[in-house]
């Protein structure tokens, strides 16, 4: 009873201040963290395709949002994926591979920005190793997975 109580003094308040900030919360203070979840990337073992795509929450905000790439070009191998806006654009994020040097593979790490009250931007990364990312032997073919965590949290924000 108080739920609803509460929920209609809410929906009743929303009713009558139509012209109130927006809905949506976006916080003021720099956030710790960014929690991203059901990361996955890989080309097709037969075709020409990429795919990379992760969902991201920042705790205690609001924002919840999916970042996504697919190309149709890519053969085997990931491509690097230039800076672009997640589905909520306050949030942009990239993918690279770092050169290989002789004898090993580069690390690859995704970038993830978020900008929040106005003009203000924080950025984090997280790191792999290249055999986080095998290419996989299809026959007459090769195909990259991602066989990492698909969870993991970004905390070096600054
Ligand atoms: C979220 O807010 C709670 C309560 O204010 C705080 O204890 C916690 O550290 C915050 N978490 C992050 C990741 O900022
Ligand atoms: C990604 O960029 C790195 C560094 O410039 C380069 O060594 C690598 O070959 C690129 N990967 C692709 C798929 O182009």
């Amino acid at each position: 009873m108080k739920t609803i109580a509460a929920l209609s003094s809410l929906l009743l308040l929303g009713a009558t201040s139509v012209s109130a900030a927006p809905v949506v919360e976006r916080q003021t203070q720099a956030p710790t963290e960014m929690d991203i979840t059901a990361f996955s990337a890989n080309t097709l073992p037969h075709g020409t395709a990429a795919f990379i795509s992760f969902n991201i929450a920042i705790p205690n905000t609001s924002l919840s949002t999916t970042c996504s790439y697919t190309d149709h070009s890519s053969v085997s191998i990931l491509p690097n994926v230039s800076l672009r806006p997640c589905d909520d654009p306050a949030v942009e994020w990239q993918f690279n591979q770092d050169p290989s040097l002789p004898g090993t593979s580069g690390q690859y790490r995704v970038v993830v920005t978020y900008a929040y009250d106005g003009a203000k931007k924080v950025a984090g990364f997280h790191e792999w190793p290249a055999t986080d990312f095998p290419l996989e032997d299809f026959g007459s073919t090769t195909a990259t997975f991602y066989r990492g965590e698909p969870d993991f949290v970004i905390s070096n924000l600054s």
